[in-house]
């Protein structure tokens, strides 16, 4: 429960080792003077850094353990176990992006994909929900995509998966309207983080802590339909409207002209790789 100065109490980070994570839970200890933080998650030893870190900056910080390819009702209870006292700000950013779906995913790593971005991180959402309307306030940070507004050739597995996730998250919005708790639908285009970092940059690209500052703004904002989904940066909504409405056939093509283009520009940040998606209006830089 925020303090008498509106300072945060507690933040639970399910995805305890996530770049974007993070950098969202280190904005909102600097600007809100939060007390507690429990990251969740399933590097045990890559948590305790994080809790280290944050420790030293006089944060009182716990540790749960949480793997999204567990069980439901295993991964529920560790949600439950995070949210055991009253929380205001719960982070999930739990996820995994393929390298490339061009050539088709092995259905071993298209099942992990689908385990976690939408099944065990869809309990995730459903449990910490509930637990926020229950104590009647609060706020669910769900890292969505832009790439969940359609699943595109290059990016299929992950964009369906994400599209299952978003739609979860944006009717949990919606579920939990008037109950004091809410849903922040977050859906950035590229962002340096681990997830990315053996990926094409593509344009438009941020950084974790650009998408901590616009949570960290719309967590002030009030609670009303149109203010759920928050893009990052802003113009990647414009973007995303240009990708669902291109036509399939102009998207495979920009697809292919992609992984043909010989001058692709790889983990520079350049736009060459992608000039044939812009080309046809379909920035990539939508990519995860
Ligand atoms: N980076 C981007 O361009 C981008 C763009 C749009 C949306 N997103 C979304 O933002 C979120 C955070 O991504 P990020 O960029 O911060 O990537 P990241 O640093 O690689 O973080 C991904 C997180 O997911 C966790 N994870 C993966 N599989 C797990 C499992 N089975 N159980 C529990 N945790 C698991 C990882 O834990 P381990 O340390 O144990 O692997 C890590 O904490 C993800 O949902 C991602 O889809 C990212």
């Amino acid at each position: 429960m925020r303090d008498g100065l509106g300072r945060l109490q507690r933040v639970v980070l399910l995805g305890g080792t996530s770049d974007i994570g993070r950098a969202i839970v280190d904005r909102v200890v600097a600007t809100r003077g939060v007390a507690e933080v429990v990251l969740a998650g399933r590097d045990r030893d890559g948590l305790e850094r994080g809790a280290a870190e944050l420790t030293a900056t006089g944060v009182a910080v716990s540790v749960v353990a949480l793997d999204a390819r567990d069980p439901g009702e295993v991964v529920a209870a560790a949600v439950d176990e995070c949210l055991q006292a009253p929380t205001d700000v719960v982070v999930h950013a739990i996820g995994m992006l393929p390298h490339d779906d061009r050539d088709g995913v092995a259905p071993g790593l298209a099942a992990a994909v689908f385990d976690v971005n939408t099944t065990g991180s869809g309990v995730m959402l459903l449990a910490a929900a509930r637990r926020l309307q229950d104590q009647g306030h609060g706020t669910l940070v769900a890292l969505s995509s832009v790439a969940a507004v359609r699943a595109r050739p290059d990016n299929l597995v992950y964009g369906a998966a994400k599209a299952g996730y978003d739609a979860l998250a944006r009717g949990l919005a919606d579920q939990v309207r008037g109950s004091g708790a809410r849903v922040l639908v977050v859906r950035p285009g590229f962002v340096h983080s681990s997830m990315t970092a053996t990926h094409d940059v593509a344009p438009l690209a941020r950084q974790p802590e650009d998408v901590a500052a616009a949570v960290d703004r719309a967590l002030d904002r009030p609670d009303r339909p149109g203010a759920t989904v928050v893009w990052v940066p802003a113009a990647m909504a414009a973007v995303a409207l240009g990708i669902r409405l291109l036509p399939g056939r102009a998207l495979a093509a920009a697809a292919r002209r992609i992984a043909d283009d010989p001058d692709a520009d790889h983990h520079q940040g350049g736009a060459s790789g992608n000039d044939a998606a812009a080309d046809l209006g379909a920035d990539p830089g939508a990519r995860p």
